[in-house]
């Protein structure tokens, strides 16, 4: 039995196929469409699909949809009516995008795939949420918590997961948002919303958490866990282009200008931020106010979500937990839940926004509709497309590139291991590409995680990106505990999947300081020989060689655009950047 989830139109677009309750197949459409956080109808993502399965569209059995589009212009409706007449102008604009696409995705997949309409499902966004990460992780028994923006009316829901089946037991609606909250501060600090949040996360740790009784203002957590915003300081719920409101302002201030650089003078000044101004200090002084203030928004998001799992373990007195929904990728979220809320264990799935509702919904019919037993646990992330040898040689040599092939795997892993301890940034490019917004090893671009310099040569050559950001480090399963503060577990799922954040030990600090953060923590990468034996030789073949088997890990992008997808873009990102290296499959090319 084939069944397919498709997610889009709001946020990050994807398919997923399951076969008799088997992951086959899952990707986000922006690794093909290479529009970042691409959110059309993923034609290509389902095309790679059917593809991967040798299937064509008529061989589905069902085509589940991760939301109930009715229900959600229901909320807008309703929202637009009790906002009214601030809200006109959303009204008007959204008005032309739900009657183009959204309302008709039933026809949408009729006519993209030609299949009839009793094979189209429904599901709800936060069930599809949930499913995503219950269905899939190893507990039989667990309970659930799913956090976001907002789908069609839930904002946030717990529940509890038994075999196949999935009850909330407890809801928070719109406009009530602990995402949306998050988002407001996100756009208040200068960045984009649905982008910048992990800026925010990144930022927090150089400022001092001074405004949380201001940000506590905003937002109020009852008793039972949930939690309601004073909607007088925010504008989200009647306006297309503004988060906050007048209010907010009198409150934190003049909101930090639009996509300029942050630094302190902590964080380090990058040379491609330019030349210093005469008032640099007046501007780290600045910033630092604006950095307390993503300080204070992550600590009230923290203390907010470690309060209801806290709940929800008194409630349901399990011990292991779910979560989901774009507030599970807050790693630093999910490293204090595991330590504060009672709960032994968690499970994340990598793609825990919203591209993975494709992959609940499916989830959901297999199981939850039809009642088909469970089998399947997400061990790896490894769901997206390949590109042989065969290929990877034919574009090579049709673009006259240079490459040297390595005759095994132990030349290939000693070459690179030998570019890694020379100071060199190498492009990683191996078997199918990751579910979620994490490169996890096959599109990863790595350095020597050792040397203190290595986070600005990296940055510098390639990633251009702002330097309070933290680079991750990947560490072989079994030495993880050895490195970092993992007291039992680190066994757990999320560390796969660089989903929690925990201190580096302190004597390992000065070891590997380019990859602790400024706070003494690291977002880890735990990596097991069974699942990524590739990855794991070379950072076994590094850790031979140096005793450190870490190294630090990027995803293989340039700022702004997509993770690679093929050799071409591969080939393209190495030649824009100042990467030293690039490996692809058992191809070598040097600069
Ligand atoms: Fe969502």
């Amino acid at each position: 039995m084939h069944i397919l989830g498709v997610s889009c139109y709001y946020h990050d677009a994807a398919a997923a196929l399951l076969r008799d309750g088997q992951l086959v197949a899952a990707a986000e459409e922006e690794r093909f469409s290479r529009v970042k956080h691409d959110f059309d109808f993923p034609k290509l993502a389902i095309q790679f699909c059917l593809q991967q399965a040798r299937i064509e569209a008529k061989d589905l059995d069902y085509v589940v949809f991760y939301e109930r589009p009715f229900r959600k212009l229901d909320r807008l409706l309703a929202s637009i009516l009790q906002t009214y007449p601030q809200s006109w102008k959303v009204f008007r604009e959204s008005m032309i995008g739900w009657m183009l696409d959204k309302l008709w995705i039933a026809s949408t997949l009729q006519s993209e795939l030609g299949i009839s309409r009793e094979k189209i499902l429904f599901s709800d966004h936060h069930l599809s949420h949930a499913a995503s990460a219950f269905l899939c992780s190893p507990f039989q028994e667990a309970a659930i918590l799913t956090v976001d923006g907002v789908g069609e009316w839930l904002t946030a829901a717990c529940g509890v997961g038994r075999d196949t089946q999935i009850q909330f037991t407890k809801q928070i609606e719109f406009p009530h948002s602990l995402g949306l909250l998050y988002s407001a501060f996100t756009a208040f600090l200068g960045f984009e919303v649905n982008e910048g949040e992990y800026k925010v996360m990144g930022m927090a740790p150089y400022g001092t958490p001074r405004y949380v009784d201001k940000v506590w203002k905003l937002v109020k957590q009852n008793d039972d866990g949930s939690f309601s915003l004073d909607m007088d300081y925010f504008c989200f719920h009647y306006s297309t282009d503004r988060m906050y409101s007048r209010k907010f302002i009198e409150l934190f201030g003049e909101p930090r200008p639009a996509e300029t650089p942050f630094f302190t003078e902590s964080t380090g000044y990058p040379k491609y931020f330019g030349q210093k101004a005469p008032d640099y200090l007046a501007q780290c002084r600045a910033n630092e106010h604006y950095a307390d203030i993503a300080a204070s928004i992550q600590r009230v998001t923290e203390d907010l979500l470690v309060g209801m799992a806290r709940n929800l373990h008194k409630e349901t007195g399990l011990k292991k937990l779910c979560i989901a929904g774009g507030v599970g990728l807050n790693s630093v979220a999910n490293g204090r839940i595991l330590r504060e809320s009672g709960f032994d264990e968690l499970f994340i799935q990598p793609a825990a926004g919203d591209s993975g509702g494709a992959l609940g919904a499916a989830l959901w019919v297999y199981h939850s509709v039809l009642g088909k037993p469970r089998s399947f646990v997400m061990d790896h992330a490894y769901w997206g497309e390949e590109h042989g040898a065969a290929e990877i040689s034919e574009y090579l040599r049709s673009e006259n590139i240079p490459y040297h092939e390595a005759a095994c795997t132990d030349e290939l892993l000693d070459r690179v291991t030998q570019n890694l301890m020379q100071g060199k940034v190498v492009g990683w490019y191996q078997g199918r590409f990751e579910w979620g917004p994490r490169a996890l090893g096959n599109r990863s671009i790595l350095a020597d995680p050792r040397g203190p310099e290595m986070k600005d040569i990296v940055n510098s050559k390639i990633k251009f990106r702002e330097p309070y950001r933290p680079f991750a480090p990947s560490v072989l399963a079994e030495a993880a505990a050895t490195y970092f503060e993992l007291d039992g577990f680190a066994h757990h799922y999320p560390l796969r999947y660089m989903l929690y954040v925990t201190p580096v030990k302190a004597e390992h600090q000065a070891t590997l300081p380019a990859i602790t953060h400024v706070d003494g923590s690291a977002r880890v990468q735990t990596v097991f020989r069974e699942q990524s034996p590739l990855y794991y030789g070379l950072i076994e073949r590094f850790g031979q060689a140096t005793g450190v088997p870490v190294l630090l890990n990027t995803s293989f992008n340039l700022r702004g655009e997509p993770i690679v997808t093929t050799p071409a873009n591969a080939c393209s990102t190495f030649l824009r950047s100042q990467m030293d290296c690039l490996v692809l499959g058992n191809f070598l090319i040097e600069k």
